[in-house]
C-alpha cells in the first residue's frame, strides 16, 4: 500500500491544471478552467476544473476526481502507476518502507499481463493451423479479418498445450492469470479445444479468455476466473475496440454475448459492447454513461430476456442521470443480435436501437402488466411497487419527477407529504405538494447535504458536527460514513477522502456534493452556508425533541424534561 500522507504529497505537489492540460485544452473561465468533457461528448463545454479546489467535475456526466482519478479514468492508468507518475513529475522519491509490497505487487501485475499477452499470441497462432476451429467460424459467418481484429485464437485439444508457449509449465503465474488449472498435484490447460476470445481492459491489454465450444457442448462458454487483473464485473467486451465510435456516435449497445459484439462489428455496427456473463452492474453503467449519454440494452425477446432487462433496469437505476438516455430494445423471440444482423443487416439494427424504448417505458410496461389497474388493490400495488424503484433514482430528479407524475396520472393516487410509502394514497393529484427532488440548478441543497459540502471543503469542520440529529437520506449517511472517517483520521484532506470511498455506495454522493462546493464563491460563502445548515439542523433538532416531550403530556415528564421543554420552547435548547 501506498501512505496517504505520501498521496497527499504528491497530490500537494502536482497542478491538477497542469496534469489534464497534457491531456486536454483548458480554458480559463474565472475562477477555474473549462473545457469540452473529456469523458462524453458534448458541443458545448462542461467540464470544469478547480486549481484551487484541486478536483474536476463535469457538470454533464458527472465525472468527477482528483489529479489522480483523470490519469486512471482518462489515460487508462492503475492507481498505483498514477501516483507514481505523478510523483515522478513533482521529483517526488517514492517512500522506501510504504512501497515494498507495492513495486512487488506491481511488477507481479506486469507479468500476470505478460502472461496473458503470450498465451493470447499462443491461442492466435494455434487458430491458423486449425482446421476445424477455422471452419466452424466459417460455418458461423465470420470472416477471417474480423477474427484478426478482435485477436480469436483456439485453445488445442491438448492438456498441456500452453507447454509449448512458455517456458515453466509450472510457473505459479499460470495459474494465478487463470490459464492453467491446479488440482491435487496435477496441472492442465484450463482452456481446451475451444475456439478464444481474448479480453482487454481499456488500454487494450488481455486481462481474460472466454473460450467457446465448437458445436455442442458444456460448459457453451469456459471464461477466466477473476483474477488480479479481471473483475467481470467490471470489464466489457468490445470496450477497448469499440470506444471511440461508442464516443463518436455518443451512444453505446449493451448486449449479451461475445459473438454478438463481433458479428455486429463485421457487420459495420461497432459500437456495442457484452457484459461477461453477468448481469450488467451498477459500475459498468457509469464506465459507459462516462463515454456516451445514450445506453441501449439488447435482450431477447422472450420471457428470459424481459427478466434480464428487468435486472439490467434495477442496477441501472442509481446511475441514471437527467440528460442521458438508458433504453432498452428487445429483438425478435429467438434471436440475438448475432442472428438478427446476420439476416437482417446493420441498418435494420440500427432501427431497433432508434426504436428503443426509454427505462421510463419499460419500468412502467412491465409494473403494469403484473397488476390488474381495473381495482383499486391493482393500482395501489403499482404505486407500492413502483416507488422503492423511483427512489433509487437518487441522481436524476427531474426524471425521478417525471416517472413520479406519471405514476400519479396512472394510479390516480399520490402519497401524501411525509407519509410513509406503504400508507401513501388518495391525494387527487393536483393538490399534490411540489416533488421534494432536488433540482440540479436552483433548488436548494438539503441540509445534511450542505454539511456535507462544508466537511467536504474543510474536514476540520467535521469536529463541528458532534449531536446531529440522523438523517435517512444517502447525504445523511455519506455524511455519517465521512464523519466516522475522519473521528479516525483527522488529518485526511478532500482529495483522500474521495480516493478512500472509491468505488463505495457513498462515492456518488460525495463527488456530487464535492461539486456543489464549486458554487462556493469564496470562502466566506463557503462558512456562511455551512453555519446555515449548522444552525438549521439544530433548530430541527430541537423542535423534533420539542414534539416529542410535547406529545408524551405533562404527566409523563419528568422534572428534568419539563425544564428541557421550557428551555426548548423558549428557543434555547443549549
Ligand atoms: P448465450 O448462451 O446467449 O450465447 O450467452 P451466445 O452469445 O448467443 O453464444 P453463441 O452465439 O451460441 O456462440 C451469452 C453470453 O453469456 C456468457 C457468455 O459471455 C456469452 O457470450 N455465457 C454463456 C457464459 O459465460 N457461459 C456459458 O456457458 C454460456
Ligand atoms: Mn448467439
Amino acid at each position: 500500500m501506498i501512505p496517504q500522507d505520501f498521496i497527499q504529497q504528491v497530490l500537494d505537489r502536482s497542478d491538477i491544471v497542469a496534469v489534464i492540460e497534457r491531456y486536454v485544452p483548458l480554458k480559463k473561465a474565472g475562477a477555474n478552467y473549462q473545457a469540452r468533457c473529456p469523458f462524453h461528448n458534448e458541443k458545448t463545454p462542461s467540464f470544469t476544473v478547480s486549481p484551487s479546489k484541486q478536483f474536476y467535475h463535469c457538470f454533464g456526466c458527472g465525472a468527477h476526481g482528483t489529479a489522480i482519478t483523470f490519469l486512471m479514468e482518462h489515460a487508462g492508468y492503475g492507481f498505483v502507476d498514477a501516483v507514481k507518475e505523478l510523483a515522478g513529475q513533482a521529483g517526488l522519491q517514492v517512500p522506501d518502507d510504504g512501497m515494498r509490497r507495492s513495486p512487488d505487487v506491481e511488477s507481479r501485475r506486469d507479468q500476470l499481463f505478460q502472461c496473458m499477452e503470450v498465451a493470447a499470441r499462443h491461442y492466435r497462432q494455434a487458430l491458423r493451423n486449425a482446421d476445424h476451429a477455422i471452419a466452424y467460424l466459417k460455418r458461423r459467418g465470420l470472416s477471417g479479418e474480423t477474427a484478426a481484429r478482435f485477436g480469436l485464437g483456439y485453445a488445442a485439444d491438448d492438456w498441456r498445450g500452453l507447454a509449448q508457449a512458455f517456458a515453466r509449465y509450472d510457473d505459479p503465474l499460470l495459474v494465478e492469470a487463470g490459464l492453467v488449472i491446479e488440482h491435487t498435484d496435477k496441472r492442465y490447460d484450463r482452456f481446451r479445444d475451444r475456439v478464444m476470445f481474448p479480453i482487454r481492459d481499456e488500454r487494450g491489454r488481455v486481462i481474460a479468455f472466454g473460450g467457446r465450444v465448437l458445436g455442442q457442448g458444456e460448459p457453451k462458454y469456459l471464461n477466466s476466473p477473476e483474477t488480479p487483473l479481471y473483475h467481470k464485473g467490471r470489464e466489457l467486451y468490445g470496450l477497448y475496440e469499440h470506444r471511440r465510435a461508442i464516443q463518436r456516435d455518443d451512444r453505446v449497445v449493451v448486449v449479451e454475448g461475445y459473438m454478438d459484439v463481433v458479428m455486429l462489428d463485421q457487420h459495420g455496427f461497432d459500437h456495442a459492447v457484452a457484459t461477461l456473463g453477468t448481469a450488467i452492474t451498477p459500475d459498468q453503467v457509469a464506465r459507459l454513461l462516462r463515454l456516451a449519454n445514450a445506453v441501449i440494452f439488447a435482450f431477447d425477446g422472450d420471457a428470459a430476456g424481459r427478466k434480464a432487462a428487468w435486472r439490467a433496469l434495477e442496477n441501472c437505476l442509481p446511475q441514471a442521470r437527467d440528460g442521458k438516455l438508458l433504453a432498452f430494445l428487445f429483438l425478435p423471440e429467438g434471436e440475438d443480435p448475432d442472428s438478427y444482423v446476420r439476416a437482417q443487416g446493420a441498418d435494420a439494427f440500427r432501427r431497433l436501437c432508434d426504436a428503443a424504448m426509454p427505462l421510463s417505458d419499460f419500468l412502467f410496461a412491465e409494473l403494469t402488466a403484473r397488476v390488474d389497474a381495473g381495482s383499486d388493490e391493482g393500482r395501489v400495488r403499482l404505486a407500492t411497487d413502483a416507488r422503492p424503484l423511483l427512489a433509487r433514482l437518487t441522481e436524476a430528479p427531474l426524471l425521478a419527477r417525471a416517472l413520479r407524475q406519471r405514476l400519479a396520472a396512472l394510479t390516480g393516487l399520490t402519497r401524501e407529504p411525509g407519509q410513509g410509502a406503504s400508507s401513501g394514497m388518495v391525494r387527487p393529484r393536483r393538490e399534490r405538494a411540489p416533488a421534494p427532488a432536488r433540482v440540479r440548478a436552483g433548488a436548494r441543497p438539503s441540509l445534511w447535504r450542505v454539511l456535507l459540502q462544508g466537511v467536504l471543503d474543510d474536514p476540520a469542520r467535521a469536529r463541528l458536527l458532534g449531536e446531529l440529529p440522523r438523517g435517512d437520506d444517502a447525504d445523511a449517511a455519506a455524511l455519517d460514513a465521512v464523519v466516522a472517517l475522519l473521528r479516525e483520521h483527522p488529518e485526511m484532506t478532500r482529495a483522500l477522502i474521495l480516493h478512500h470511498f472509491a468505488g463505495r455506495p457513498e462515492l456518488d454522493v460525495l463527488e456530487s456534493a464535492n461539486a456543489g462546493t464549486l458554487e462556493w464563491s469564496s470562502p466566506e460563502v463557503a462558512e456562511a452556508e455551512f453555519q446555515g445548515a449548522l444552525n438549521g439542523l439544530r433548530a430541527l433538532a430541537a423542535r423534533t425533541e420539542l414534539e416529542r416531550l410535547a406529545g408524551r403530556g405533562l404527566a409523563g415528564l419528568t422534572d428534568e424534561d419539563k425544564a428541557r421543554l421550557k428551555a426548548l420552547a423558549a428557543g434555547k435548547p443549549g
